[in-house]
């Protein structure tokens, strides 16, 4: 893993926003894209330049079962708000967490993701560890699927809803079998209370109790941490 260590968020905007100017100057067809408050300067940054996605593909890391596309909490609303709006991709693909056929959706993204390879994954981390939806325990072998949200994912999301209540229980991610197979990914972690699933992912055993743990079998992983997030390295 190579790790870049920033000041502060607005830094890491800035070094994430060079990963991505890099990689699509390289050639990058297929940016996998992660949702939370994590990549936003990153997006920020993105949006306020030249940079041209419009021949590109977005692949999203995962959605909410059971909340409107429309609900200013669900991740599609979160990347048009946030980046598509803004700066459009040839093609976005997203997981339909409203899909009546959940099985049958999350077969067909797993199809998506095997017929555009995702050259840049960018990732944030759960306080628990967790990457993309996929909560401790997840098989590393997985692929897209049906995620029951944790207690304390729930807890930590319930922030951006109205309520405890109100936060879906049950998640579309991409597996971590399919984040692996991207050929570069992009870890972003701020603030203090990543740090301890920062120090598991890059110091600790690779095990499924800490997904992102996982990352150390990946020969290009980038981390961009502020001093917080890098503070019990
Ligand atoms: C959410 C998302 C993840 C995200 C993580 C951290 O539950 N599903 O993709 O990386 O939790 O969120 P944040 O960046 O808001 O701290």
């Amino acid at each position: 893993m190579k790790i870049i260590k920033v000041t502060d968020e607005q830094a890491g905007g800035k070094a994430g926003f060079e990963i991505f100017k890099e990689a699509l100057e390289n050639g990058a067809k297929t940016f996998g894209l992660a949702t939370g408050s994590t990549p936003l300067t990153t997006y920020a940054e993105i949006t306020a330049s030249d940079l041209d996605f419009s021949k590109a593909t977005s692949i999203n890391l995962d959605e909410y079962v059971n909340l409107s596309t429309d609900h200013d909490q669900s991740y599609h609303y979160f990347m048009n708000e946030n980046l598509f709006s803004k700066k459009p991709f040839a093609q976005s693909f997203l997981p339909d967490g409203n899909a009546s056929d959940l099985a049958a959706t999350t077969k067909a993204y797993h199809e998506i993701i095997e017929n555009h390879p995702i050259d840049l994954q960018i990732l944030g981390i759960g306080q628990n560890g967790h990457i993309g939806f996929n909560e401790p325990g997840t098989s590393f072998t997985a692929n897209t699927h049906v995620v029951d949200l944790t207690d304390s994912t729930i807890e930590a999301n319930s922030r951006f809803f109205a309520s405890r209540d109100d936060v879906p229980a049950q998640a579309i991610s991409m597996g971590i079998a399919e984040i692996l197979q991207s050929k570069q990914i992009l870890v972003e972690a701020f603030g203090k209370n990543k740090a301890q699933a920062v120090k598991n992912m890059i110091e600790g055993p690779v095990t499924e109790d800490v997904p992102a743990s996982v990352l150390q079998n990946h020969d290009n992983v980038i981390v961009i941490i502020d001093e917080a997030a890098a503070s019990l390295l």
